[in-house]
């Protein structure tokens, strides 16, 4: 996939600013149709669906341990429904139809209630014809505080999202198009951060919660102007931070960094030939007293330790798409050699069991594969538990190995967070019981 600057309109990165975040989180989410502007102030508006007028939605905020109660509104013409990516819940509020749910018709509603039992960054969205109503706007962020946040001087949200973009700002149609699920999804011909806040100044400290919201695009970021550490994926706090160096976010994914600004924060997207900025932080002032202690790790996660014989060895492969995939599934991809969701899940486990499942990318595409309901240790290479997160990036030819302790009851789905690809067969689902 090339581009150029002519389709990639990312010279003209404008900053669009997220509704402020509260603590005080709404107790309505109402899903309907919304304007936005993601092309550039001065340029046409784009019709899409958002939360509570706008797409993100708003920010929820709650402290680690409270309880979240919302009801989704659907105001929409669309059946939809909301899951809260990333949160071991209940799994009744999962939000997922056909497997936790009834899916909420155009003018109903469903009220969600969960505690949300670990600190860190996290995301809802549709799950509903999701390759479809998320690259609409239907998603917003979730950040679960701790109940002693690290000093920082300001907490910002970053979402990084792709749009495919008339140059009327109309929204490309297409969305249900085959050819984009065979190959790596509906990938976007622009694409630009979403800030909660737009200026910063100059050695303040920051931490940046980002969120790669794209349906399909895996971002290579390189960040400038910051000297940070990452302290979590996907809301897990790492044990000892890392210094921050180019990374890749899949769909999903989320990074937490804590630094301190140097110049202007710059968001680039870097390409084998090309940078494209996908905007940035502007300065603003001076900070009189930066703060000058040790960036710290976040509090260890909850996890419980998979057991280091596990009770289940399995293995899950990833096949089809473009290019060469064959499988004995009936539709365009498959796990294990099944297409979609059947009556029987991939497996089932009793609860407190570790497995260790073998994510093997027998595709000539990478995929985001996430677990619902639960986080997983990715494990090295030597047998040793990595980092604790709830989506995996395997590129294509690639496998990883996950250890799951399943300690959450219910039926959870495990799928391709590429959603056109869940779309078209890479997704199933386990039994916890
Ligand atoms: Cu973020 Cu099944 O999804
Ligand atoms: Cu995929």
């Amino acid at each position: 996939m090339t581009f150029n600057r002519r389709t990639f309109l990312m010279s003209t990165a404008a900053v669009l600013t997220l509704p402020r975040a509260a603590l005080a989180s709404p107790s309505v989410l109402r899903a309907e149709p919304v304007k936005a502007q993601i092309l550039p102030e001065g340029d046409g508006t784009t019709d899409m669906l958002g939360f509570n007028g706008s797409t993100p939605g708003p920010e929820l905020r709650v402290r680690q341990g409270d309880t979240l109660a919302v009801r989704f509104d659907n105001q929409t013409s669309e059946a939809s429904s909301v899951h809260w990516h990333g949160i071991r819940l209940e799994n009744s509020m999962d939000g997922v139809p056909g497997l936790t749910q009834l899916v909420v018709k155009p003018g109903e509603s469903f009220d969600y209630q969960f505690k949300a039992p670990d600190a860190g960054t996290y995301w809802y969205h549709s799950h509903n014809r999701s390759w479809e109503q998320v690259a609409k706007g239907l998603y917003g962020p979730l950040i679960v505080e701790e109940a002693n946040p690290p000093q920082v001087d300001h907490d910002i949200t970053v979402m990084l999202d792709d749009w495919r973009i008339e140059e009327t700002g109309a929204l490309a149609g297409g969305f249900g198009n085959m050819h984009d699920f065979a190959h790596a999804g509906r990938m976007g011909n622009y694409a630009k951060i979403l800030p909660s806040q737009e200026s910063i100044r100059l050695g303040d400290r920051i931490r940046l919660r980002l969120i790669n919201t794209a349906t399909a695009r895996v971002f290579p970021i390189r960040i400038e102007g910051l000297a940070a550490q990452v302290v979590a994926l996907d809301g897990m706090p790492l044990a000892t931070p890392r210094a921050l160096e180019d990374f890749q976010i899949a769909p999903a994914q989320r990074v937490d960094l804590i630094g301190d600004v140097k110049s202007a924060v710059d968001f680039l997207f870097v390409l084998r030939d090309d940078i494209y900025e996908m905007g940035s932080l502007k300065i603003d002032g001076e900070n009189p007293s930066p703060i000058t202690s040790p960036i710290k790790a976040l509090s260890a996660p909850d996890a419980t330790r998979p057991k280091d014989v596990p009770d289940h060895a399995l293995r899950l492969k990833m096949e089809g798409g473009a290019m060469g995939g064959r499988h004995a599934g009936d539709d365009i991809w498959a796990l294990n050699g099944i297409s979609g969701l059947k009556d029987k899940p991939f497996a089932t486990f009793k609860r407190g069991e570790t497995a260790v499942i073998d994510l093997v990318n027998d595709t000539s595409w990478p995929h985001g594969i996430h677990l619902h309901g639960h986080h997983f240790f990715e494990m090295n290479q030597d047998g040793t538990l990595g980092d604790y997160r709830d989506t995996s990036l395997v590129d294509r030819g690639a496998s990883q190995k996950i250890a799951v302790v399943f300690d959450n009851p219910g039926k959870w789905l495990l799928h391709c967070h590429m959603l056109g690809h869940q779309a078209s067969g890479m997704k199933t689902w386990v039994e916890v019981v």
